[in-house]
């Protein structure tokens, strides 16, 4: 379940008191601990990773904070060629602290449980770099994508490794499974996804394919580009809330199929996070739905398996209570 956004228990907010946001992710004990909350809270089969998408930047030495209420903030947007060659690429050295914190997290899992390693992937951490922090629309990145392609792809090609180092760290640390965050890749075209962001999330799955775990990719509002998000690499595709997972899992099959490429592949997803909000009897309806739409899919060959998750983040008024009622329905299906 996505929580970036969510700050819903009270264990990680009394834990964050005194710590800041950042802080936080580069302190192995505090990083294990808030990884672990919400498995033993909800009784999960999976914990995800405590660290965020500009992690790898912060520890390369980039001036970057997280803002709560708005999200990363920069102390200067990158825009220009100069800007971005004297941006830092991350070492594994100025990881050890999350390579540290996995270990802890991976020592108290039962064998039964795993844990999801991730990163952000380039356009979406390019998006916070060129805007300085979040963006409605993301214009100024995608101007400078258009009006500029050269400077574009110099932004993209540093930041690749980075991405790299940062997944590397974790699986050689020992995660289960990764996912590549592409939140804002559903603001691009289908023609521009391809030209100006496929190519570097490509050579990011095909870097850590080695390392033999199963890879998630996800985007927000991807519906136009699942099938080629499935073709840049991952084993398993998350839909958000918008597209039903059967239809979504149709789609990324027909795309592989047409391409040459090996399908199905697995989804992931999808429930609504307001639904979280709706009371029990919705999300009892809603879980019920989306593991029916999730079987017509590997029913209809068209997926591999079902991951069952949030569409996006939880929203940060969510009840507890409400999301170990979800877990429960998934676990009784
Ligand atoms: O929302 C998006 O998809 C945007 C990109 C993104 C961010 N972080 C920026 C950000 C993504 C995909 C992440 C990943 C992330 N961050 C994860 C892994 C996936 C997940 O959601 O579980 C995790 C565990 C984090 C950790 C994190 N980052 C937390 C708990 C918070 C809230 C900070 C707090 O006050 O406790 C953040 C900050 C953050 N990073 C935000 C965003 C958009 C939200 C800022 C806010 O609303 O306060």
């Amino acid at each position: 379940m996505m929580r970036q956004a969510g700050r819903s228990l009270p264990e990680y907010r009394a834990l964050r008191t005194d710590v800041g946001m950042l802080e936080s992710c580069f302190r192995p004990d505090l990083l294990a601990e808030i990884t672990l909350q919400p498995v033993r809270r909800h009784d999960a089969d999976a914990a995800i990773l405590f660290s965020d998408i500009v992690v790898p930047l912060k520890a390369a030495g980039v001036g970057v904070d997280i803002v709560a209420g708005r999200g990363p903030v920069l102390d200067h947007p990158v825009r220009t060629l100069a800007e971005i060659a004297a941006l830092p690429t991350v070492e594994p050295g100025q990881l050890d602290a999350v390579v540290e914190g996995i270990g802890g997290v991976l020592a108290e899992l039962r064998d039964d449980q795993v844990l999801i390693g991730f990163a952000g992937a380039p356009f979406t951490l390019a998006s916070y770099i060129v805007e300085g922090g979040p963006s409605k629309n993301h214009g100024i990145t995608k101007a400078l994508m258009y009006s500029e392609p050269a400077t574009w792809h110099a932004l993209m090609e540093k930041l690749t490794p980075t991405v790299i180092t940062f997944l590397r760290a974790q699986l050689e640390a020992g995660i289960d499974a990764l996912q590549l965050f592409d939140s804002w890749a559903g603001f691009l075209s289908l023609k521009d996804y391809r030209e100006f962001v496929a190519p570097y999330s490509r050579r990011i799955f095909d870097a850590v394919r080695p390392y033999g775990v199963p890879m998630i990719h996800f985007g927000v509002n991807t519906t136009e580009l699942l099938g080629e998000m499935a073709a840049v690499g991952p084993d398993i595709i998350g839909v958000d809330w918008k597209t039903p997972l059967d239809v979504a899992a149709a789609r990324v099959t027909a795309h592989l199929t047409e391409v040459g490429l090996p399908a199905p592949r697995a989804i992931q997803g999808n429930l609504d996070p307001a639904v979280l909000l709706a009371g029990p009897e919705v999300i009892a309806d809603q879980v019920g739905r989306i593991c029916a739409e999730a079987d017509a899919a590997i029913a209809a060959g068209d997926a591999r398996g079902h991951i069952f998750n949030l569409g996006h983040g939880v929203l940060p008024e969510t009840d507890p209570d409400a999301i170990t009622r979800a877990f429960a329905e998934v676990h009784a299906r």
